[in-house]
């Protein structure tokens, strides 16, 4: 017999990979969820399966995270007070490497549709439904390859650069809210993401490759201890942190009246 809900969440990309982890463990919380995918006959298995073990209730909601019209089909779910979403996993991506001279600009644009349009659009929709009630939290995922350059990844390293990007410029303005964001940016995880992006998983070290179960137990744990930015393997926090107070060291250098004094000596 389930018990009292926890609440509810909403996570894109639930049937697999890191979504479906967090779909366990959000479950095993006392989440109900709602799951996020396009293989409807995938995600009827999964949510029946997930349903049984944990005794939740699992919707899903079948859309092409690639497509206008799946987007719009998760804003509306997020707008509905109908088992109002208490937490957004905004998770769903595809990885494409190769070099960008030879790649199909119509699958680029595919994966930037996916993985920054649908990530920002359902980032706003949520945002607008949880300043409503005045409670929320919105999880973005992005990827070590945002900081790690990949010399072979340009727009998805690009496009997962956005989300942290993003996420940072949500928590000043949620600063005051109790919506709370979080963005995950987790190293190589075990999951079909790579088949066919043009790395394989076997060419990648074990001592560098995560379970997703474990990537998403230590990115719920960072959510409870309030991070804004959880990089589950990082050993020290210190060193993100050094890493963005560089950032923030630029501020008041980076936009002045007069160049630089480099650019208008002669040498
Ligand atoms: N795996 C890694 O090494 C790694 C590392 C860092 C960050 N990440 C990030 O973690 C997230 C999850 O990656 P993953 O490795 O878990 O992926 P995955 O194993 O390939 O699973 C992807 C999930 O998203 C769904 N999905 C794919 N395309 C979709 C679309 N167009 N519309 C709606 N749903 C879609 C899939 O179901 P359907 O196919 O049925 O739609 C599936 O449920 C991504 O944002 C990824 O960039 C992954």
């Amino acid at each position: 017999m389930s018990t009292a809900s926890a609440g509810t969440a909403l996570i894109t990309g639930a049937t697999a990979g890191l979504g479906a982890a967090y779909a366990e463990e959000l479950a095993a919380r006392g989440y109900d969820i709602v799951m996020v995918a396009r293989d409807r006959a995938r995600l009827e298995k999964a949510a029946a399966s997930l349903a049984e073990r944990s005794g939740r209730a699992v919707s899903i909601v079948s859309a092409d995270l690639s497509t206008a019209e799946g987007i719009r089909a998760v804003e509306a779910r997020l707008a509905s007070d109908d088992a109002a979403i208490d937490i957004l996993v905004n998770n769903a991506g595809s990885a494409s490497f190769g070099p960008l001279s030879a790649a199909d600009p119509d699958q680029l644009e595919s994966l930037i549709t996916l993985n920054v349009t649908s990530a920002t659009r359902i980032a706003a929709a949520a945002a607008k439904a949880f300043t409503g009630r005045g409670a929320g939290s919105i999880v973005n995922i992005s990827s070590a390859f945002a900081l790690n350059i990949p010399p072979v990844g340009a727009v998805y390293g690009a496009a997962k650069a956005y989300v942290i990007a993003f996420t940072q410029a949500l928590a000043q303005e949620f600063a005051d809210s109790p919506v709370r964001v979080q963005v995950v940016v987790p190293g190589a995880l075990e999951t079909a993401i790579w088949d066919g992006s043009g790395i394989e998983l076997h060419q990648l070290p074990k001592e560098a490759v995560m379970s997703p179960r474990d990537a998403a137990r230590a990115a719920l744990a960072g959510l409870d201890a309030g991070e804004l930015v959880t990089i589950p393997s990082l050993p020290d926090y210190d060193a993100w942190t050094a890493y963005d107070e560089a950032r923030l060291a630029l501020a008041p250098v980076i936009s002045l009246s007069q160049p630089a004094k480099r650019y208008t000596e002669q040498p």
